[in-house]
């Protein structure tokens, strides 16, 4: 609850005003039966000189109050609207800042869910939550001012059922709570699921397992709805409970009322009005029932919404960072390397839980000079890329550029002079010169094709009908592995980094065009700093260093020649390859 407090103090200016008109209206509202009952009395007095007026009044009363709505659902609706936008900005930005390492242990479906359902839950609780909270408020106090006026000791009977329904709000709305976070929960699991399988549906088709996932979704959707339905059974009682009592107010006020008019103590009128006030608590009694209803749900999805903003990013520029040194040598002593430990849904840790990806590496690169990485997979290439870039944090004291700790560069800095070219590259559905340009959105078509050249991808974007205005993605064409990984290593090499990571980036290439490839990055990388990961050969043999990694530790490290005269993994792989071409020409 506090965290939606915030969050409508924010727009407390507009609130305040909207509750203002609220308030009028509210009070405006209390003068007809006012008028009806002096209306009525008046008649039994046998005038009725004065009607014109009275119904004159009336006519008024209600045009203040209809010209009044519109700026009092303008503000509170339109707050609520503000608070949204605010609310989904902030998360959106809050997400982008997160690490990878977050959404690996994140469903994507669930923060979607967040963003949608727990948002528009939110929503609901600032706007029609607030407005019926303070209306049911200001009606319940006006009119009992004005019972009170009217006949204070029938007032007292007719409330005698107000204890009961405080006690009933009170039981109901803490159990909603629970059970609307439930609801929000299945939901997120299902959009989880939904996600999953529209991104693995060719897997899911490979292997014919329609049926079961559709069987499994619609178990999911049973659970869903029987979570629903747990809530709507609950926030449903809230109606019936509330109208019976009212009813139960209204007999003990006809009954007793009656008498008093009977009596003479109040007139036929102030009777009339008496009860009509009884009628009009009515609303704020169920509108209470509603907001209790709103304002719990919308209090558990705001602490689903704060469970993620309360994440803090954890890689994050050090107070002392420093730009990203001019000459971008690599250092690593002692690198050892464990991705923290994650305890998934099932509170099942991995197989390997402890073992290091990475255990006592250390090198030496010179500034310009290439450094060849090759191992089998899953020996840890990748996390010493990721390293480097600090996608992941490397423990202190253990990696640096430049002779600086990569933790102490600056983040922004670090992603901009260092470029990485991923295993499996992720291209936007943009057109593929945005795609390319996505490093440096302002450079030229001459540079984007310069680019587009070296990745040796040129050619077959101009034989696309759309060159390179060709999109990609849903609305476009799609790209093979090899050319995706080629537009990835354009969109690298046209940021101009000092230092570029290739991690096994044609690894869906043919062998002339990779050797084509590396031929052309020769040349670009003349001043630069590289790091080619492979797991071929040929990629990494005219590096200045290579090191050879196998189950995370490094093995070797020296130069081709060097390493092919050891006659160790180097040597082995290097046999094994040459044997491969030899079948395969
Ligand atoms: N994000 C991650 N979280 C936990 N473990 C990981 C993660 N990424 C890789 N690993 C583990 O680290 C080891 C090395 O992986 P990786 O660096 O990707 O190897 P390579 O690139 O050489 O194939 C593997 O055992 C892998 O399971
Ligand atoms: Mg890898």
């Amino acid at each position: 609850m506090r965290g939606i407090l915030r969050w409508l103090w924010r727009h407390r200016w507009r609130i305040g005003a909207g509750l203002i008109v609220l308030l009028v209206i509210d009070a405006v509202q209390m003068v007809l039966p006012w008028l009806v009952g002096r209306a009525i009395d008046d008649f039994a007095r046998g005038h009725q000189d004065q009607a014109g007026r009275f119904a004159a009044l009336i006519l008024v009363t209600g045009l203040v109050m209809a010209s009044l709505r519109f700026f009092w659902r303008y503000l509170l609706i339109g707050a609520a609207r503000r608070i949204r936008r605010d609310l989904r900005s902030h998360i959106y930005a809050h997400l982008l800042r997160l690490e990878p390492a977050f959404y690996d242990a994140k469903p994507t479906g669930e923060l979607m869910a967040l963003a949608t359902n727990d948002i528009d839950a939110v929503t609901q609780a600032c706007g029609f939550g607030m407005l019926a909270l303070f209306d049911a408020l200001f009606l319940v106090a006006f009119t009992i001012v004005a019972m009170s006026l009217i006949a204070p000791e029938l007032l007292f009977q007719a409330l005698a059922p107000l204890p009961v329904l405080a006690a009933f709000v009170v039981i109901a709305g803490r159990r909603i709570h629970g059970r609307f976070e439930v609801v929000q929960e299945r939901f997120a699991g299902l959009t989880e699921r939904v996600r999953e399988a529209i991104a693995g549906v060719r897997v899911v088709k490979g292997f014919a397992r329609e049926r079961e996932f559709a069987a499994d979704f619609a178990v999911g959707s049973k659970d869903y709805l029987r979570a629903n339905f747990s809530l709507i059974r609950l926030s449903a009682s809230f109606d019936p409970v509330i109208a019976a009592l009212s009813g139960v107010a209204t007999v003990i006020v006809l009954w007793s009322g009656g008498r008093l008019a009977i009596d003479g103590t109040i007139t036929i009128g102030g009777f009339v009005a008496f009860t009509t006030y009884l009628g009009m608590l009515t609303w704020p009694m169920m509108a209470i029932g509603w907001v209790i209803n709103l304002l719990q749900r919308g209090s558990a999805s705001m602490k689903r919404i704060e469970q993620v903003l309360d994440r803090a990013p954890g890689i994050v520029d050090a107070p002392d960072a420093v730009s990203f040194p001019r000459e971008a040598g690599i250092a690593c002593t002692a690198l050892t390397f464990r991705y923290p430990q994650r305890r998934d849904v099932t509170g099942v840790h991995s197989s390997d839980e402890g073992r290091p990806a990475l255990a006592g590496c250390a090198f030496d690169l010179n500034p310009g000079a290439t450094l060849g990485i090759i191992g089998l997979t899953g020996s840890g290439k990748t996390t010493l890329a990721h390293l480097l870039l600090r996608l992941v944090d490397p423990p202190p004291g253990t990696l640096s550029i430049g002779g600086v700790d990569v933790r102490r560069i600056r983040l922004d800095e670090l992603r901009r002079h260092a470029a990485l070219v991923p295993q499996d590259p992720f291209l936007f559905a943009l057109s593929i010169r945005d795609n390319i340009r996505f490093a440096r959105p302002e450079a030229t078509q001459d540079e984007v094709e310069r680019a587009a050249r070296l990745a040796c991808i040129h050619d077959e974007i101009v034989g696309f009908p759309q060159g390179y205005d060709a999109m990609l993605g849903e609305r476009g064409v799609t790209l093979s592995g090899g050319q995706r990984q080629r537009v990835a290593i354009a969109r690298a090499v046209i940021g101009d980094p000092r230092l570029l990571v290739l991690d096994d980036c044609l690894s869906a290439v043919d062998a002339a065009t990779e050797a084509a490839v590396i031929a052309n990055l020769h040349g670009f990388l003349h001043e630069r700093t590289a790091v080619v990961i492979s797991h071929r050969i040929a990629a990494v043999q005219a590096s200045d260093l290579i090191l050879v990694f196998s189950h995370g530790t490094m093995v070797e490290q020296g130069v081709h020649v060097g390493l092919l005269a050891s006659g160790g993994l180097y040597a082995r792989l290097a046999d094994l390859q040459r044997a491969e071409e030899a079948i395969g020409s």
